[in-house]
């Protein structure tokens, strides 16, 4: 059922909607993504997703696949890429994100295989550059991507882009690529991979340039947990100290989507 925001704010150039729990907030994430697909569809014959994984994109999949079992949405003509991949990794590695969006989304909807695109995790390092550079290469082959969708690190990341001492300018620019994980995002890991010396402690991510040259940007963030980010990230200045900051780049782009929990630090 969907449930309207309760409030709507407008923050550092962006759309910020406001929902009574992590439920309604993830509906509408759903619902937003459908309507991208409907409209690109209609546009341009096919829609370009960017998806994400962690804990709260979850309750999003849900619905989508609650959609297409209903009959009332098809990802026949939908291509789909994803943020990031721990490396190195198998694919059919239970904690891998091919285990996660198979779980989670592709096995209960028709969306191509070939059509479903992520970082591999088994690439040899020396061709990690080229193979991200490949990817990026896809998505502008496809066309762009109509919608990315983001979760929010607790220390701001955006997909595996942690914070950095880089200027702004020069944070906007970053490509897709083979990073380090921060502490704390290897902390917050630790419980799925058993302890936090068994985090995986690299990944390769889209870079920001990719996500902000999405055509629309749809941010989901709930829990008190995520509050502080939250609130660094749409009342504070851009800063690659705080990636999610940088989606004011791509302001008139970008909806935040947030519980009230996680909206805690914006009263
Ligand atoms: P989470 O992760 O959904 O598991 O909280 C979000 C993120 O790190 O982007």
């Amino acid at each position: 059922m969907k449930t309207p925001p309760s409030r709507t704010l407008f923050l550092s150039g962006m759309d910020v909607k406001l929902y009574p729990d992590p439920e309604s907030a993830s509906i509408a994430a759903a619902m937003l993504i459908e309507q991208v697909i409907v409209d690109a569809r209609a546009k341009r014959g096919k829609a370009v997703l960017g998806l994400a994984t962690g804990s709260t994109p979850r309750r999003v999949y849900a619905h989508l696949v609650a959609r297409h079992r209903a009959g009332e949405l098809s990802f026949r003509d939908v291509s789909t890429y994803n943020l990031d991949e721990y490396y190195p990794i198998a694919a059919n590695d239970p904690l891998s994100y091919h285990t996660y969006m198979y779980d989670n989304l592709f096995k209960f909807i028709d969306l191509a295989p070939e059509r479903a695109h992520l970082l591999d995790g088994t690439i040899s390092e020396g061709l990690a550059g080229a193979h991200a550079g490949l990817f990026e290469r896809s998505i502008e082959a496809d066309g762009g991507l109509d919608a990315q969708l983001l979760g929010i690190g607790r220390n701001g990341h955006i997909g595996f882009n942690e914070p950095s001492d880089l200027t702004p300018e020069a944070a906007i620019k970053l490509g897709t690529r083979l990073v380090e994980l921060h502490p704390t995002t290897r902390s917050d890991a630790a419980a799925e991979f058993g302890s936090v010396e068994r985090v995986i402690p690299r990944a390769l991510t889209l870079g920001i340039a990719t996500i902000l040259s999405a055509r629309s940007i749809i941010m989901l963030a709930t829990g008190p947990h995520k509050a502080e980010a939250v609130a660094g990230a749409l009342l504070g200045p851009a800063t690659a100290q705080l990636p999610a900051s940088l989606l004011s780049y791509a302001a008139a782009r970008t909806t935040w989507l947030i519980d009230h929990a996680a909206a805690r630090g914006l009263e």
